[in-house]
């Protein structure tokens, strides 16, 4: 009987050989620090709809989706259809075009707190132009985060995040404070003994793509709390904007934060973000004729690839899905299944876990009994990093990839594309992974 690792190196050949390349080209081998895998990477060749297969051939059903940004699945036949057409027509025309102004429509109408907004290449430069803009608009230099949230690679965004922040000088550090999300006592008093604080900003389902969630209420409280010291909330909205409900976590538990960044599912699977919300804020990029203003106060934005008219076309096409067909209920429905199909396997191997997740995101610990709703879990955070610590899920990983199933961190993004087989193979998969692991006493 071959053990986990044995049939990882069997199944994957041709990709242990790119591997060896690719680490004289990038560290660790690869070109995001979130794809790294021991002991190599696997190297994928396409996808279509909710599988994707390897230069091997195998199969896998995916839950990775473009990191989060793929609710329609992959190579959705309107998005290819209208990328193509673009393609052909320019794909950076240097000045402004209509598709940006119907894409930024749609986007308004699914997020009624955003009266304004500028798109981005990515999400980190979301994250980090909601900061610049609060910073500006306060005129006061610090932003409250929340430990483990995670907004891009920026000096700002990775502080506290749970990844290493080198390279960020201290005077920067100095600048974020990072309290343990949930505890609004905490929060406000930080907020009334410094009254220097612009922002605090959070992944508002929690961090991780919810894997430690943050309750609800919490959201309700800190708008109150925000509010009463003059303080600018900002929802990091990246991977719940579109997902958690058409309109993001925002609209779901009706809570309307002053700027919300948004990336991933905003662009339909091409490279996108934005940032948008209350006019006044986001007018502080506005040119206004006044030398000073202009000169010195502004907010300066660039960015090449802004709202260029290929992802224009690709994040218009897959906002107008999101807003008039059934893709967040088709999710949901089947991440409810996947949801149910773990908690089962989990009971049958008698393995203390949960799987717990909102909307069309499911998480899943492996190391406590859990009386949680399984929607979000009210877990402590050590509990739910005992859980899910790397000891836990990286042979749990290797052994779910050889049985063809791939996700990302102990999170699966369902989409409106995942069938009913679809979800049955990956519970099926799972099980045969859990029993893989259990054999080599993992868990
Ligand atoms: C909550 C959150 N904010 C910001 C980002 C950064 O987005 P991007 O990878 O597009 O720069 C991410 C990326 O995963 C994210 O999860």
């Amino acid at each position: 009987m071959e053990t986990i690792n044995e049939r990882f190196d069997h199944l994957h050949p041709r990709s242990m050989e790119l591997f060896q390349e690719a680490k004289a080209h990038f560290p660790n081998g690869v070109t995001h620090d979130g794809r790294r895998l021991e002991p190599f990477s696997l190297y994928t060749t396409h996808a279509a709809g909710a599988r994707k297969w390897d230069v091997d051939g195998n199969e896998y059903v995916d839950y990775r989706m473009g990191h989060g940004a793929l609710i329609l699945g992959h190579s959705h036949p309107e998005i290819v259809s209208v990328v193509q057409e673009q393609m052909a027509r320019g794909s950076h025309l240097g000045l402004s075009h209509e598709l940006e102004i119907r894409w930024a429509e749609n986007v308004k109408r699914l997020i009624p707190s955003i009266e304004k907004m500028r798109f981005t290449a990515s999400g980190t430069e979301a994250a980090m132009m909601a900061i610049r803009l609060a910073r500006a608009y306060t005129e006061k230099s610090k932003v409250l985060k929340f430990a483990e949230h995670f907004h891009g690679w920026s000096e700002y965004g990775i502080i506290g995040s749970g990844r290493s922040a080198g390279g960020v000088p201290p005077q920067i550090l100095n600048t974020v404070v990072v309290l343990p999300h949930n505890d609004i006592d905490l929060v406000e008093r930080t907020l009334q003994q410094d009254p220097d604080f612009a922002a605090v900003i959070l992944e508002p389902t929690g961090s991780h793509g919810g894997m430690y969630p943050a309750y609800p209420d919490f959201l309700r409280q800190l708008r109150e709390v925000t509010r009463k010291y003059n303080v600018l909330l900002v929802f990091d909205e990246v991977v719940t904007g579109f997902r958690i409900s058409p309109g993001g976590a925002q609209v779901r538990y009706g809570v309307q934060p002053d700027l919300t960044c948004l990336a991933k599912i905003l662009g339909g699977g091409l490279p996108c973000g934005a940032v948008g919300g209350r006019a006044e804020l986001v007018d502080m990029v506005q040119f206004r004729g006044d030398a000073q203003w202009d000169g010195t106060k502004r907010v300066a934005h660039h960015g090449t690839f802004n709202a260029n008219p290929v992802v224009a076309a690709a994040g218009l096409k897959a906002t107008e899905l999101v807003a008039t067909t059934p893709v967040n209920a088709t999710a949901d429905r089947m991440a409810e299944r996947l949801k149910k199909g773990l908690s089962e396997v989990f009971h049958t191997m008698k393995i203390p876990g949960c799987a717990h997740g909102v909307a069309s995101i499911v998480n899943f610990q492996l190391a406590n009994a859990c009386e949680c709703d399984r929607v979000v879990c009210t877990l402590p955070m050590e509990k739910l990093k005992a859980g899910t610590r790397p000891q836990l899920l990286q042979p749990l990983y290797r052994a779910c990839l050889n049985a063809g199933l791939d996700w990302m961190g102990g999170t699966f993004f369902v989409s409106s594309v995942h069938t009913e087989r679809d979800i049955d193979d990956s519970v099926n998969a799972f099980e045969k992974a859990v029993t893989a692991c259990r054999a080599e006493g993992v868990l």
